[in-house]
């Protein structure tokens, strides 16, 4: 059966409920600790990818309230470094629900808890796919942004979407 017929009927019988953006905001803290960290004192781009993917799935659960699987993260530029001793801030937020994906934003910030100093390490965007039981894709609920951050980030979110959409097509073909 054709995808897009397969959950045109889904979504007409068991449409789920919106959910706010409040809903999966997510503010996750670790201490930097010299054993994640280069012989320079500076944490590792890989340890902050995987506290990014941690934070993207904890916001993305509490949206979908199921299991899902991170499917992409987009270009990543680390701005700052982020010094052992510091503290690694992650705040994520479901940008937008697709179909049986969603886009979550997670933006990274070293925080100096001495001087109170933040500075800004990368932003990240993810897709996270729901799946059932069998590992099949499946059905998440829609995000509902209220505020005009919200619906600028839910207007982004689909550009990016058509953005990797296309990317991927040019991969494959
Ligand atoms: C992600 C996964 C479930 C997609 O399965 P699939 O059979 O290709 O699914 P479909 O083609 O039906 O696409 C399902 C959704 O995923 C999205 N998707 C699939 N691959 C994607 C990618 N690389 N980037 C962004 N979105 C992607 C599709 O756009 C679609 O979204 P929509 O329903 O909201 O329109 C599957 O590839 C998978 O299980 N990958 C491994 C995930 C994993 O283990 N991650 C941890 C790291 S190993």
């Amino acid at each position: 059966m054709k995808r897009s017929v397969k959950f045109s009927k889904v979504n007409r019988k068991n449409a789920l409920p919106g959910r706010s953006v409040r809903a999966s905001r997510t503010e996750m803290i670790e201490v930097a600790l010299p054993e994640d960290a280069n012989p320079l004192g500076n944490i590792l781009g890989g340890r902050v990818m995987h506290l990014i993917d941690i934070a993207g799935a904890i916001a993305t659960h509490r949206h979908c309230h199921r299991q899902a699987v991170t499917a992409s993260v987009d270009h990543l530029d680390f701005l700052n470094p982020i010094r052992v001793g510091e503290l690694i801030v992650l705040e994520s937020q479901v940008n937008r629900a697709f179909t049986t994906s969603i886009e979550v934003g997670v933006e990274v910030f070293s925080e100096n808890f001495i001087t109170g100093e933040r500075k800004h390490t990368t932003t990240a965007f993810l897709t996270f796919v729901a799946i059932d039981q069998s590992g099949n894709p499946s059905l998440v609920p829609p995000l509902i942004p209220k505020t005009h951050e919200e619906r600028r980030r839910y207007r982004e979110a689909g550009e990016r979407r058509k953005a990797r959409i296309a990317a991927r097509a040019k991969r494959t073909n």
